[in-house]
């Protein structure tokens, strides 16, 4: 069944999911504060790269299921199931989750809430922020206890963000179960084409979802800063961590998956939501339990750190005067997004400390001169690499992993380059002439 649903936020989570219910046949209205933004949306156009997620955004603008507003009156009239999928940065100077979007929302829609209706919120947030949010929107809404909360957590990847919506691995509710009295059933018909799918669904409790989310993305961090470890090791030791990856990922109870060597994990959300569990986890009695985040961090951290150092070495020991070219800037391959970029970052740190740097990134260009206006930034790959004496790949694109050195070989001054995600055929480089080096793979193993 088709049902009325507003979704409050368009950034990668919200227009995605606006979209995506459009997609499923919902009547979708979609809210912002961001009048530039809407307007944008409502031209078919979105804020941000996400492969495939402009066609289902033409295609149900021009059905006429997705619409866009400010307003919060009209939303709270057209809908009586509301999505909540604004941000929880990082606060300034802080680990904890800045959760003041997520209760503007509920401050600004539940006064306007005169029907029963439900909120399922889809922001990461700290475990009690769902039932602090029931009490006050019961609280403010003309329609009492009739308003539900519930949380209903978002697991999608950027650059797959449109399949991991349409089909994820699971679909978690909490409810509140001193309230809840049509969360479920109206999540379910939200949903129905999905749970059609066979996908799994599981209802908990809302603090066990929240839970959920945070401990899936904790798990994810701890993963790669696991893997980023065994690359320390590996680079003292004369041993190859992609091999080690290969050869463990291999047990099914290990996995390949996110076992990837590199320059660490970077984005809007690993390394914010493990320093906010960490926080919340000390607010309610549970930091020790945590302690080993603050490690995943460190070890994460130090990935960039590391960099910086091979290209120092890569260039004869010192960066000062010398020229760089870094390929990628985006925090991984498929987005724009440079939040807490580890590539970005990077080529920040050898510029600062002397080296002149030239940066391309097929899609993330606007972003970084943005964030980093100092850098240079380059047209193309040939251009990034004119005159280098070392290139970094640092975001494995597909453009780069398929880069043949013959294509770089009159263009650079020096023929090395630096494999930051380990995604290249190293063989192919070697034979080329070139000096081949990556993270977790001494020189002796290389
Ligand atoms: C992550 C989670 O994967 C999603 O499930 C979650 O919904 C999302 O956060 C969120 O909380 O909204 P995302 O930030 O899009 O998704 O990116 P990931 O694919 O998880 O990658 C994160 C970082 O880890 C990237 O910088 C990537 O390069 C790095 N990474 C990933 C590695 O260094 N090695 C790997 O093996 C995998």
């Amino acid at each position: 069944m088709s049902r009325r649903i507003a979704v409050f936020g368009t950034g990668y989570l919200g227009a995605t999911h606006a979209a995506c219910m459009a997609d499923l046949g919902h009547e979708v209205l979609g809210v912002d504060v961001d009048e530039a933004k809407l307007a944008k949306l409502s031209a078919g156009e979105l804020p941000f790269y996400e492969p495939g997620l402009d066609d289902v955004l033409e295609r149900n603008l021009a059905n006429g299921r997705l619409r866009f507003t400010s307003s919060y009156s009209e939303a709270a009239d057209f809908a009586d199931v509301h999505f909540v999928g604004v941000g929880t940065p990082q606060r300034k100077g802080e680990f904890a989750a800045d959760l003041s979007y997520v209760d503007a929302v509920i401050e600004n829609l539940a006064p306007l809430l005169h029907r029963p209706a439900v909120i399922f919120g889809k922001s990461t947030v700290p475990v009690g922020t769902a039932e602090r949010l029931g009490e006050r929107a019961r609280a403010l809404a003309p329609a009492g206890s009739e308003v539900e909360v519930a949380w209903n957590p978002e697991f999608l990847r950027e650059g797959f963000a449109v399949q991991d919506t349409l089909h994820p691995d699971r679909i978690v509710l909490g409810v509140d179960r001193r309230f809840a009295v049509r969360s479920e059933d109206v999540a379910r018909e939200v949903y129905s084409q999905l749970l059609d799918e066979d996908i799994p669904f599981l209802v908990t409790d809302l603090a066990t979802a929240e839970l959920v989310k945070t401990a899936a993305n904790a798990f994810l961090a701890t993963k790669i800063s696991f893997i980023n470890a065994m690359a320390e090791v590996c680079e003292a030791a004369g041993a190859d961590v992609t091999v080690l990856a290969d050869a463990i990922g291999h047990d099914a109870r290990i996995g390949r998956r996110f076992l990837n060597a590199g320059i660490g994990f970077g984005g809007g959300c690993l390394p914010k939501d493990i320093r906010a569990f960490m926080a919340r986890a000390g607010e309610i009695g549970a930091d020790e339990a945590l302690t080993f985040l603050r490690e995943v961090d460190n070890i994460n951290m130090r990935r960039r750190t590391r960099m910086v150092e091979l290209a120092r070495e890569a260039v004869g020991g010192s960066l000062i005067g010398s020229r760089i070219a870094v390929l990628g800037a985006a925090f991984k391959p498929d987005s724009d997004d440079v939040r807490d970029s580890p590539a970005l970052n990077i080529a920040g740190q050898l510029q600062l400390q002397g080296a002149s740097v030239s940066v391309f990134d097929p899609k993330a260009m606007d972003n970084s001169r943005k964030l980093f206006p100092t850098l240079n930034y380059a047209a193309s790959i040939e251009d990034a690499c004119s005159g280098a004496d070392v290139v970094l790949v640092l975001t494995e694109w597909s453009q780069f992993r398929e880069l043949k050195p013959t294509s770089l070989d009159s263009v650079v001054r020096g023929k090395t380059i630096v494999d930051g995600r380990n995604c290249l055929n190293a063989a192919m480089w070697i034979q080329s002439g070139w000096d081949f080096r990556a993270v977790g793979v001494s020189k002796r193993a290389g």
